[in-house]
């Protein structure tokens, strides 16, 4: 099992998979490549730099893939989820053949990957069906066809249906040999064999500073320090930039729910619709490590997946509760699940642009590599980075380099630019409004709120004990001031998605230390 990280909900993944053995960085450390982040993006890139010969540390301040890689739904695919349409005009007709070619050939790697190393992880190749939502004009769907065909996935066809019964999609875009796969039994798989390979991974090990030259150097939270020629920051939020990147991408949280259906009431395959923001469907075979015993005399169980309901992180609505909407929207169109048995939430960087970014980080020393912004696409973003990153660090070139460069402009998106960064002014509006309730008094066991207190602003939580936990609500990022999100009791920043746990220690950057305060329970303070 998975040990509770970013929150306190638990993704399907975080049930079945056994963990990696944790170690943590006792000494000093050399390496030719330091990783910092140990999720999809950071292991990729490591595994590959090792088989290339390349020696490699891993740091992480929690466990193999304990960030945002166990919470994803893990669909691999290469229909964007910024759509083609509009791929197209950010990045132009050769970006999009690009964003195609670059996702084709993520999924194809991990799928020579599980090959190489002999992963079991529920790999599966399967279709992939967009249909617009019930009532809506699918005109916008013969478009994208046409799009997709521009950018090279010759494949793509239109037809009247997805092949779900009783839903009713109406006409669909099917996207052949998409795939899927459990993301925690892959990860920690690749981990191992990225051991096996030389590379050394320490978990619960946290990277304090990261300075990049000749050498670079990461200084850990314990005082060691790893010296390498080159370091990557893959922390899903870049901890070693400031401002540069948090203007060009805006954190949202997701959510998913995993309800219990009978095996093959459903086809397997992915299936999207296109609200804004969108749902996304899987179906994962349960398996017996799930621990839930199965109706007797029946023939196995599936999980369907329902992911959506995103919204800015900090910013849910008051009284919205995702997991109900996301149940009541399966429910109305797949009558047949049982029990829903797994709801989680992660939390994806959406760019301005739909692309993430690879590759030297601006403003910095050219041996100092970022990924970041996964626009939902995580998987084959991440593994995009793992081959790129490589190339980049051992001097060959790719074609896809300047196409996620993080330094890039891209004209065309300033609109989003200038609407994500006016939405963070806004948020620094909360130095000026009062607290969420008036007295400590008002905050019920396993609860926080935000009080005022003079000029600042305290984040207080209560636990089950009665105890109070007291710490400044102000985000050592840039100061924003953190909300209280009681769905996974954490304290998350509105401006650029910082996001800390109950007591107030860093879970999400780009902040890279807690709320400050010292954390003094008082009992019953009221
Ligand atoms: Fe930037 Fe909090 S994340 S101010």
């Amino acid at each position: 099992m998975q040990q509770e990280n970013l929150g306190q909900s638990s993704s399907l993944w975080m049930a079945t998979t056994a963990e990696l053995n944790r170690s943590t960085l006792a000494e000093d450390a050399r390496a030719d490549v330091c990783i910092v982040g140990a999720g999809i993006a950071g292991i990729t890139t490591a595994y590959l730099l090792a088989k290339q010969g390349k020696s490699v540390v891993v740091l992480d301040d929690g466990a193999v893939g304990g960030g945002q890689t166990q919470r994803t739904t893990a669909h691999l695919s290469n229909a964007l989820d910024d759509r083609y349409l509009e791929i197209e005009r950010l990045h132009g007709s050769e970006g999009a053949k690009l964003a195609a070619a670059s996702h084709t050939a993520a999924i194809d790697r991990i799928e020579s990957i599980i090959g190489d190393e002999q992963v079991a992880c529920d790999f599966v190749r399967l279709d992939g069906y967009l249909f617009v939502p019930l009532g809506e004009s699918p005109e916008l769907l013969d478009r994208e066809l046409a799009a997709a065909h521009r950018a090279g996935l010759s494949g793509v066809e239109r037809l009247p249906r997805a092949p779900l019964v009783p839903f009713e999609t109406g006409p669909c875009l099917r996207f052949p040999r998409q795939a899927q796969f459990d993301p925690l039994k892959y990860l920690t798989a690749v981990a191992g064999a990225l051991q096996r390979a030389g590379g050394r991974i320490f978990t619960d090990t946290h990277a304090e500073t990261i300075q990049g030259g000749k050498p670079a150097r990461v200084k850990t939270a314990s005082g060691r320090t790893v010296t390498a020629e080159a370091v990557v920051v893959a922390t899903n939020s870049p901890v070693n930039d400031l401002l540069a990147m948090h203007t060009k991408q805006a954190a949202y949280m997701t959510y998913a729910i995993g309800a219990i259906l009978p095996r093959g009431a459903v086809p397997t395959a992915l299936y999207w619709d296109t609200l804004d923001p969108y749902h996304y469907v899987r179906i994962q075979p349960l398996s017996p490590e799930a621990g839930l015993a199965e109706p007797s005399g029946s023939e196995g169980q599936d999980v369907l997946i329902v992911g959506g309901e995103d919204h800015k992180t900090g910013q849910a609505e008051v009284q919205a509760d995702p997991y109900a909407r996301l149940e009541s929207w399966t429910r109305l169109r797949f009558p047949m699940i049982r029990e829903v048995k797994f709801r989680w939430s992660g939390q994806v960087l959406e760019t301005i642009d739909g692309l993430a970014f690879i590759g030297r980080n601006p403003l910095d020393a050219p041996n100092v590599f970022i990924v970041t912004g996964d626009s939902g696409m995580g998987m084959t973003h991440g593994t995009i980075a793992g081959i790129l990153l490589t190339d980049l660090i051992l001097g060959r070139e790719n074609p896809w380099a300047k196409l996620y460069d993080p330094s890039r402009k891209t004209l065309q998106a300033l609109g989003r630019f200038l609407n994500e960064n006016l939405n963070v002014a806004v948020q620094y509006g909360d130095w000026l409004t009062g607290g969420d309730v008036d007295s400590p008094a008002q905050i019920k066991p396993g609860a926080g709120a935000v009080i005022r207190r003079g000029l600042t602003k305290m984040a207080m939580y209560r636990d089950e004990q009665g105890a109070l936990h007291e710490h400044s609500a102000v985000c050592p990022h840039l100061g924003g001031i953190v909300h209280w999100n009681d769905a996974e009791k954490t304290w998350d920043c509105p401006c650029h998605g910082s996001r800390f746990d109950r007591l107030g220690g860093i879970l999400n950057g780009p902040a890279n230390r807690g709320l400050s305060g010292v954390d003094i329970p008082t009992s019953n303070i009221v």
